[in-house]
C-alpha cells in the first residue's frame, strides 16, 4: 500500500503549489496564441491599423472588449470583418476574457522612447512599432474640453481613459474610428448606453461639438490618469 499513499502526498503537494500561485496570472501564451489571427487587422502590440479603420485595442478595458467580442458574436454590434473571428467555435468564452486581459495589459508609450548606446537594432525598432502617438485632429479644442468634461467625463473618464470596466477609453483612439461608432450611434446602429436607441447624450450635441470633442482628445494623449 506504499504506492496509492506516496502518490496521494505528491498529489497535495501539487495541489498547494498550485494554490500557492497567483489566482489571476496571465497566460501569455495561450493568449498570444489567440490573438494571432486577430494581429493581422489590430496589429502584433494592438494598436490597430490602417489609420483607424482597425481600431486600437491594447490598454483598452478587458471588461468592455469581452463585452463588445459578446455583442460582435450575437450581432447586436454588426460588423462584417469581426463577426467570423467570434464564432463560438473559435472563440469560446474562456478565450474572449483571456485575449481581452492579455490585450487591456499592453501598455503603448505616447512618447518617442530614449535609448541607451547598448540597445540594438531590433530592441530599437520594437520598441519604435509600439509608440503611439495620434495627429491632432481638427477642432476647437477649449470648446471640446468644456463639452467633454461635462457631458462625457462622467463615464469615460476625466482623461478619457474610461472607468469602471465597462466605460471604454477614448483617448489614443483612432479619431477616424470613434467618429465612425458616434455615427454608429446616431444612426441606433450601435446603442452607446443603456438608454433608448435614439436618446442620451450624442443626440444633445451639435455636429461641431462632436469634433470638438474629438479634437481635444487628440491633444490629452500624455495626461497621467
Ligand atoms: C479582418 C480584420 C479583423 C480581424 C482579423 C479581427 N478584427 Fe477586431 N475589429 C475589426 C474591425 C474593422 C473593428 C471595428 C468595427 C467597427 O468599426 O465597429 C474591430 C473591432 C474590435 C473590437 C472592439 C473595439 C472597441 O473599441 O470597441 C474588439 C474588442 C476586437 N475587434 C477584438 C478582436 C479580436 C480579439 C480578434 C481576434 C480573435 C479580432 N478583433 C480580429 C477587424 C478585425
Ligand atoms: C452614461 C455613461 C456615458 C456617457 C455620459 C457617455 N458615454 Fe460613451 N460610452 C458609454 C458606454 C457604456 C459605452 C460602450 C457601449 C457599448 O457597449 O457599445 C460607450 C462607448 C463610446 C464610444 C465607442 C468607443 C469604442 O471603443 O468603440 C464612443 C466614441 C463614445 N462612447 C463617445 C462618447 C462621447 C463623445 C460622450 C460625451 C458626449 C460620451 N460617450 C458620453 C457610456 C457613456
Amino acid at each position: 500500500m506504499r504506492r496509492p499513499r506516496r502518490f496521494s502526498q505528491l498529489f497535495c503537494i501539487l495541489l498547494a503549489v498550485a494554490a500557492a500561485l497567483p489566482a489571476q496570472a496571465l497566460d501569455s501564451e495561450k493568449a498570444k496564441e489567440i490573438y494571432g489571427p486577430c494581429a493581422a487587422c489590430h496589429g502584433e502590440f494592438g494598436a490597430g491599423g490602417k489609420k483607424g479603420e482597425y481600431p486600437r485595442l491594447a490598454g483598452q478595458s478587458a471588461k468592455y472588449m469581452e463585452q463588445q467580442l459578446k455583442a460582435f458574436q450575437s450581432q447586436l454590434r454588426v460588423n462584417l470583418p469581426m463577426y467570423p473571428y467570434t464564432k463560438e467555435r473559435e472563440l469560446p468564452d474562456e478565450d474572449m476574457k483571456l485575449v481581452s486581459d492579455y490585450l487591456a495589459q499592453i501598455v503603448l508609450p505616447t512618447r518617442q522612447p530614449v535609448f541607451k548606446d547598448s540597445d540594438d537594432a531590433l530592441t530599437r525598432l520594437l520598441a519604435m512599432e509600439k509608440v503611439m502617438i495620434l495627429p491632432r485632429a481638427e477642432g476647437d479644442i477649449d470648446h471640446g474640453k468644456t463639452v467633454y468634461q461635462k457631458e462625457c467625463a462622467a463615464c469615460h473618464g476625466r482623461t478619457g481613459k474610461g472607468r469602471g470596466g465597462m466605460f471604454p477609453m477614448l483617448v489614443g483612439q483612432y479619431t477616424v474610428y470613434l467618429k465612425k461608432q458616434i455615427d454608429a450611434y446616431l444612426k441606433a446602429d450601435r446603442p452607446h448606453d443603456e438608454e433608448a436607441a435614439d436618446q442620451g447624450v450624442l443626440y444633445t450635441l451639435s455636429a461641431s461639438d462632436l469634433r470638438d470633442i474629438l479634437a481635444y482628445l487628440t491633444t490629452i494623449q500624455e495626461v497621467e490618469p
